[in-house]
């Protein structure tokens, strides 16, 4: 099966779902740091936490965080695992201007360094790091296989590869309570704060078409991964993917 995200942001066909999610990020992103936390009430934070608390069993030296945006797990990542260092990359310019400010703040500039880039065409050498992550990352892949494809290639064999992503609530009664929420009021609020029309109803799109649980362990064995496992987080909204090479 080949994995390739239709769901675009934008109604514009002329333009690829890549050219789309690039123009997207780097029109919100002014808000998006403020709009997570008010979306998620502040779990996203927790869940980012708990991700890299599980990553830091591994006690990886040097890190990749593929799509790392503004740096939230880059910089969780800085300071709870202290590796030597983590390269955040991401093919947003105004993502990642916001996330070099934070870093900069923090005094964390040693150990991470922001870089721009497609993760479909990574510019790391193959077998080169412990670890490889990415939260709310990979969804927005324009071709998901070739993008996890990627982050296998460029991680060391015996490393570990660690993705959160959204997932889709499978009882009652989070499915349908959150399925409200997510797909009528959490866009209504998104595009009033973000001042983007599309870019919160395509989340609960793009969600709605992503290969979750078992789906997603399935691809990842398929591309080489193994020891394939999920944790999954607020009863199904979110899950922590961990898998090694
Ligand atoms: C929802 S944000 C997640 C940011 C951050 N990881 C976090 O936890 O908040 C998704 C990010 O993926 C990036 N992205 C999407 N497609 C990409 C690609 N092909 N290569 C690199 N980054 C990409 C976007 O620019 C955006 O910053």
């Amino acid at each position: 099966m080949s994995v390739k995200n239709q769901v675009t942001p934008y109604a514009d066909a002329e333009v690829s779902k890549k050219g789309q999610v690039t123009r997207m990020f780097d029109k919100i992103a002014p808000y998006y740091d403020n709009l997570n936390r008010v979306l998620s009430l502040g779990i996203d934070v927790l869940w980012r936490k708990k991700a890299i608390n599980l990553l830091k069993k591994e006690n990886p030296k040097t890190i990749l965080d593929i799509a790392t945006g503004t740096a939230d797990l880059a910089i969780e990542a800085a300071r709870t695992i202290k590796p030597d260092h983590i390269i955040g990359m991401d093919i947003s310019v105004n993502m990642l201007k916001i996330g070099e400010e934070k870093i900069n703040k923090k005094g964390l500039s040693d150990v991470i360094k922001l870089e721009a880039g497609d993760s479909e065409n990574l510019q790391y050498d193959s077998d080169s790091f412990d670890a490889v992550m990415a939260a709310f990352g990979v969804r927005n892949f324009e071709n998901l296989e070739k993008g996890l494809a990627e982050m296998f290639r460029v991680l060391k064999p015996g490393g570990t590869m660690m993705v959160l992503e959204f997932s889709k609530p499978r009882h009652f009664p989070l499915k349908q309570g959150f399925n409200i929420y997510f797909k009528y009021i959490l866009p209504v609020i998104g595009k009033v704060r973000s001042k983007d029309e599309k870019a919160y109803k395509y989340l609960y799109e793009s969600v709605q078409v992503f290969p979750d649980y078992d789906d997603f362990t399935s691809i990842l064995k398929k591309l080489g991964f193994t020891q394939t496992n999920y944790k999954v987080l607020s009863a199904g909204i979110c899950c922590i993917y961990l898998a090694k090479k």
